[in-house]
């Protein structure tokens, strides 16, 4: 069991596909990235599962190695056992991590929106616009053309990881394209479903980029190219002409007043 535990988990899944299976139950979907640095004894570590489920997995894994035999299986000894709180983020990197928490807020106030959803009044329908001009302006304009258009560009785009990080923004983009058709036909219930979708595909590409690809691209960016983007970052900040103040700002009040309608 050990020499499988050291060996990249790319390697084990082509060996033994079911692994990819049990891996997906989890929600580590392993099979897409291509960074390939993971091992098998990695994976558990790096998507923070708790000691009952790893060993839940692990012995799953085993029979799928050894069929038919009985396999004692190795504790494996965590570096960190609160990695996620603790994962240390170069300062350009951290950025992007704390504009994703903006982005997780609004997510947040998506059933909110939902639920007082209006398409007759001036008033619901700037309620969905504001929504709109959120996610385009901050979640894409200010935060993913950072990552497009500078961070990925470190990195040699040909990877399936970031071929994955691409389509979601893409997908991100058409959910937002179909809330605005849905406003002119005033069709509620596509404004609630591609701002449902649109919720659930930022939740997990964040989760991806926070608790996987940045850590990863962190490990390979040089001091002088995570200096680089740190300067490049702060230019095209400069350049758009507003900054995460301003659509923290909005994101508070837009809490308040569903906090105050549930008063
Ligand atoms: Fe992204
Ligand atoms: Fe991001």
């Amino acid at each position: 069991m050990e020499a499988y535990l050291n060996k990249g988990i790319k390697k084990i899944i082509n060996q033994f596909p079911e692994v990819e299976n049990i891996l997906d139950e989890y929600g580590i979907g392993c099979a897409p990235c291509n960074v390939g640095t993971c091992l098998l004894k990695d994976i558990i570590e790096i998507h923070n599962l708790n000691t009952d489920e790893e060993q839940k997995i692990m012995a799953r894994i085993a029979k799928i190695f050894y069929p038919g035999k009985v396999i004692k299986i190795p504790q494996i000894k965590r570096k960190n056992k609160a990695r996620l709180k603790e994962i240390s983020y170069s300062p350009p990197i951290k950025k992007l991590v704390e504009e994703h928490v903006l982005i997780k807020r609004w997510v947040a106030l998506i059933p909110e929106v939902i639920k007082n959803l209006e398409v007759e009044s001036k008033e619901g329908r700037q309620l969905i616009l504001d929504g709109v001009d959120f996610i385009r302006s901050y979640a894409d304009k200010y935060h993913h053309a950072k990552e497009e258009e500078i961070l990925f560009k470190y990195f040699d785009e040909d990877l399936d990881i970031l071929k994955v990080m691409h389509e979601d923004h893409k997908q991100a983009r058409s959910h937002v394209k179909a809330i605005l058709e849905a406003l002119d036909r005033k069709d509620k219930a596509a404004i609630a479903e591609h701002f449902n979708a649109y919720g659930d595909l930022l939740n997990e590409h964040i989760k991806k980029e926070d608790e996987i690809l940045y850590p990863w691209m962190d490990k390979n960016l040089s001091v002088t190219q995570i200096g680089e983007l740190f300067s490049k970052f702060n230019e095209a900040d400069e350049q758009i002409g507003y900054s995460s103040a301003k659509y923290e700002g909005f994101i508070n009040r837009f809490e308040e007043k569903f906090k105050q309608k549930e008063l």
